[in-house]
């Protein structure tokens, strides 16, 4: 059975008792990060840990627990669900008080983690690519905290599976945003283009990394703000996620995307990036 941490404990899955009383359940007061696993390592932690930070302080909710104290945890965590590839979801609320929306003073936050598998996108993906469908973006408008209260990215992506899509590209007053749980990337011209970061949009730890890898692969890449007319014309569109890592969108609301099969670009970055994960520290010297 998966093994699950809270508050300080490692239990089987099915025995950690959260309170009802919890402003995560109450009010969706929390925040969260998603991090991948390979060969029993964590990806990126260290951009992860500061993502988190940001987004604890932009809700002033305060934890102990130092970046070490996060990697110990999770480490023991992931040894204890048997290593190998795992997507660490955890989350830090406010804490359990009586239900009021001022702020409970002295409580301590409620920290949860868990692992669930990690799976490798489907070979038929990277062949054929994915579809996606635009839709407005109808998130509040401080979508760069990781916030728990996900009601309208999970209609918007419901909306999106039910239109026979994988993923909704948001819209917000004729600018592209990113994806219902993903960041956007279009391909014009041999250059890759991304909408800049704001409060419109979550700070993609993959899509960072995507950006980083492209400089030094000497690939032409820009941070700028991206008109839905030219998702249409665009040559190649990318969704870039911890768990999904790079995805080519192939057909766009019904539209083939360029050649209406995954380019030339997405296949350069999608081996760039496999290497990079591959000599990433901590993957290399395998000792059992
Ligand atoms: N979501 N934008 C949104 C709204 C997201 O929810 C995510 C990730 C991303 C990509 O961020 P990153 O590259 O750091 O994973 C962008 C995670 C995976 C989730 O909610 O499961």
């Amino acid at each position: 059975m998966t093994t699950i941490y809270l508050n300080g404990e490692y239990l089987p899955g099915d025995q950690p008792c959260i309170s009802p009383l919890d402003r995560g359940f109450i009010f969706g007061d929390g925040i969260y990060e998603v991090i991948p696993v390979y060969n029993g390592h964590l990806f990126r932690l260290e951009e992860h840990l500061d993502r988190l930070d940001n987004s604890l302080a932009s809700v002033t909710i305060k934890t102990t627990l130092s970046h070490q104290d996060w990697h110990d945890l999770l480490d023991e965590l992931i040894r204890r669900n048997g290593g190998g590839n795992q997507s660490i979801y955890l989350q830090v609320t406010r804490g359990v008080a009586a239900r009021d929306h001022a702020f409970p003073r002295d409580i301590s936050p409620t920290i949860f983690a868990m692992s669930n598998p990690l799976k490798a996108v489907a070979a038929e993906v990277h062949e054929h690519g994915v579809s996606a469908i635009t839709l407005e973006d109808i998130r509040w408008k401080y979508c760069h905290i990781k916030t728990i209260a996900l009601l309208p990215n999970i209609l918007l992506r419901q909306q999106a599976l039910d239109a026979g899509a994988v993923e909704a590209i948001l819209v917000r007053d004729d600018e592209v945003t990113e994806g219902a749980a993903s960041n956007l990337f279009i391909v014009r011209d041999g250059e890759i283009l991304t909408p800049p970061k704001g409060p419109l949009l979550l700070p993609g730890i993959t899509r960072d990394l995507v950006l980083e890898l492209a400089h030094q692969a000497g690939i032409p890449c820009r941070e700028t703000r991206i008109h839905p007319d030219e998702l249409k014309s665009a040559d190649e569109i990318w969704l870039t996620s911890s768990t999904k890592e790079i995805l080519p969108v192939t057909h766009l609301d019904d539209q083939a995307v360029g050649s209406g099969h995954p380019g030339k670009l997405w296949q350069r970055m999608i081996a760039i990036y496999q290497d990079y994960k591959q000599d990433y520290p901590g993957q290399v010297e395998q000792h059992d």
